[in-house]
């Protein structure tokens, strides 16, 4: 039997991406493994829902660190330790330099919800209403040192309806999360996923079977 796709989830809060990768890829008989989720924060439900799924757990806090760089460092050091082939951010509020994404080179992937370059930050859907636009959707991208600043693998998007609360819109755009997030793992996991070497921002995708 080969090996399974090893991958490390950070989040920071509920972690209903979480769920969503501990209910397909990683219990559906596939071969693709979370091996360890990290907290960035001490009381994120998430912690639970990987504990329940029998999956070790770390929490790595920046209270604990003189500055970002320490934090990256000791992080890095801990993910290392799992031999990663991806580590995906699934509702990680924190920033990563490249003292963490230089040990992962091409190997982080993170969610966001909105259609990136749109809306970048911790607010993307009060900030999408706000704004009025019609549509707004979920990217998942490679991580880099600019924050949503990577290039997309997956786009989709989510069309915001007139009345739409945050709560309606979150609702919806996170049934498409949950689609996106195993989607991307898999194709990342079937080695289908490049990006080009000269052209950095161009990603492709080839043809195969889990799209
Ligand atoms: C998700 O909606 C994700 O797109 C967002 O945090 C939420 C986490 O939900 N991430 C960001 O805004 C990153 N800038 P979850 O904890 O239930 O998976």
């Amino acid at each position: 039997m080969s090996s399974p796709f090893r991958v490390v989830v950070l989040i920071s809060g509920t972690g209903t991406n979480l769920q969503r990768l501990i209910d397909t890829v990683h219990v559906g008989g596939e071969p693709i493994e979370i091996v360890r989720v990290v907290s960035s924060r001490e009381d994120a439900a998430g912690l639970q829902r990987a504990e329940d799924a029998g999956i070790p757990t770390a929490v790595v806090l920046q209270s604990d660190h003189p500055d970002r760089a320490a934090r990256d460092a000791a992080l890095a050091d801990m993910v290392e330790e799992e031999r990663p082939d991806l580590v995906v951010l699934a509702g990680w509020m924190s920033i990563l330099t490249g003292t963490f994404l230089d040990r992962f080179p091409d190997r982080v992937i993170n969610l966001h919800p909105s259609m990136l370059p749109a809306f970048p930050g911790m607010h993307a859907i009060e900030e999408a209403l706000a704004w009025g636009v019609r549509w707004t959707g979920v990217t998942v991208h490679f991580v880099e040192e600019q924050v949503d600043g990577g290039p997309p693998i997956l786009q989709e998007p989510v069309e915001v309806l007139y009345g739409d609360s945050a709560e309606s819109l979150t609702a919806r755009i996170r049934e498409v999360e949950h689609r996106l997030v195993p989607r991307v793992v898999r194709l990342m996991a079937e080695g289908r996923v490049q990006r080009d070497p000269v052209h950095r921002r161009r990603v492709s995708i080839s043809e195969g079977t889990s799209q």
